[in-house]
């Protein structure tokens, strides 16, 4: 079943059993799209291992698929035999990218300097994300736009004949803006120049180096990031690329072993990148027990192993300079805020309403769904921990499509003195299909409902 286009399916969580075992995360989501990405455009053949199977990942692999890519499953790898730089062919049909900003807004970045038209489209929460934060850079570079008002999905790009490089300040804290410009610079003559004043995740610049592009970053006294890429360079095959595990899911189940009581779990190959780790960061200030064993490489990344046990947590002011490098993370801790001693204060927000549900207002809801006291702001969250799973819980949460509400708020039903129930758990197969059953195997219980 598709989650986009399926039936709602609810899920409840059942507080009480501490959770303990060993768990390996499934592949990092952001790194699984570009593996797509690259390895299909690249020339030669790109084998991948640890990709994660997640319904937004396989949707970047079927659009690439659609322009000339072949992508087969051998075993547990993938292999991708890659067009080659600017031989990507006019789609046939739609692309249709389900749930997937990231994978949708990377692909537009893609296509939009080429001379054909290609058409996106998307479920209802990708259809109500704005996109003209990529469209407006493309269109700088020659790309004629057709979207209904608004620039959201459904739309159509027609890249210009020849496309002009441009330099490109990206005006809000954003990866997948960055690798929009970044990727329709692959077929634009000369030197196309992203700005980056705030750093966020540097998975494209890494890998498009790895995948033999010339691209290089200067970084200036004050952080402010300068990428330069070449345009219509080489890119080749990497034949044995290798996915970290995603900390985004890691974060799931540190936050559930932190507040279940008698919790002792180890989750193994967390990528740690230092812009994906702003929630372990946080936690530890608030008290987490969280060991950082075995710091290795692995295919370019810093991965490790992360030993998480039951933690007395105290409130902490989250700075807004910490937003970019956990910005998929903040429902999580809200979570963790809630069982906290005293306030928890999140501040520079203001991307999370843009998410797959306005996710500030998804988290108050189901944080005042289960009686925590909150306050919302415009772009700040503070929440009123309750130092135990006391008086929490009994609530319904409703998801919006966000498998991030969804996980987030099963993660408090394991710790809750009531259960917690979530409107429609079909969701989280879009970034992490093992969560329900990592969950139960850590002796965690999650009970799908019968739907109405
Ligand atoms: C992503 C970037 C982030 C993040 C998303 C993945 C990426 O989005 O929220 O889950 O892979 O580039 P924004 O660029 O909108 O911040």
């Amino acid at each position: 079943m598709s989650g986009h286009s399926g039936q709602a399916s609810p899920v409840r969580a059942i507080g009480g059993s501490a959770l303990k075992g060993t768990v390996r995360v499934p592949g990092d989501k952001s790194i699984s799209h570009r593996a797509f990405l690259f390895g299909g455009l690249a020339a030669g053949r790109t084998r991948v291992t640890g990709l994660l199977e997640g319904e937004d990942v396989l949707a970047t692999g079927r659009a690439m698929r659609q322009m000339g890519a072949r992508i087969e499953r051998d075993g547990a790898a993938w292999v991708i035999d890659g067009v080659g730089n600017g031989a990507l062919l006019e789609p046939e049909g739609v692309l249709d990218f389900g749930n997937a900003g990231t994978g949708s807004r990377l692909t537009m970045g893609l296509v939009g300097t080429y001379d054909f038209s290609a058409t996106f489209v998307g479920d209802a929460s990708l259809s109500r994300r704005p996109m003209a934060r990529v469209l407006d850079p493309l269109r700088q570079m020659g790309t004629q736009v057709v979207a209904r008002s608004g620039d959201r999905l459904p739309l159509s790009l027609h890249g210009p004949r020849t496309a002009a490089p441009i330099v490109y300040r990206v005006p809000m804290a954003s990866a997948q803006v960055k690798s929009a410009v970044l990727l329709a610079g692959l077929n634009a003559p000369g030197t196309t120049t992203v700005i980056e004043p705030v750093m966020t995740r540097d998975h494209t610049e890494r890998m498009l180096e790895g995948f033999g592009a010339n691209v290089a970053v200067d970084t200036d006294a004050a952080g402010v990031r300068t990428i330069r890429l070449e345009g219509q360079g080489r890119l080749v095959a990497v034949p044995d690329f290798v996915v970290p595990g995603d900390p985004s899911s890691a974060a799931f189940l540190v936050v559930a072993a932190l507040i279940v009581p008698g919790s002792d779990i180890l989750i193994e190959n967390a990528l740690m990148n230092p812009t994906r780790t702003g929630l372990i960061d946080t936690l530890r200030e608030m008290g987490a027990d969280i060991d950082i064993l075995n710091l290795r490489e692995s295919g370019g990344e810093t991965v490790a192993d992360l030993a998480v046990r039951h933690s007395t947590l105290r409130g902490v002011t989250v700075p807004a300079a910490r937003a970019p490098s956990m910005i998929d993370e903040y429902p999580v801790l809200a979570v963790a805020a809630a069982f906290a001693e005293g306030t928890t204060r999140m501040e520079g927000l203001d991307e999370l309403r843009v998410k797959e549900s306005d996710r500030l207002a998804a988290v108050a809801a189901g944080l005042a769904a289960n009686r925590v006291v909150h306050e919302e702001g415009p772009d700040w969250l503070s929440v009123e921990g309750r130092g135990s799973g006391k008086g929490i819980g009994g609530g319904v949460v409703a998801t919006h499509l966000d498998h991030r509400i969804a996980m987030s708020f099963l993660v408090m039903g394991l710790a809750s003195a009531e259960p917690v129930t979530v409107d429609d758990g079909t969701m989280i197969a879009t970034s992490f299909p093992e969560f329900m059953g990592l969950v139960d195997g850590l002796g965690g219980t999650l009970e799908p409902l019968a739907v109405a």
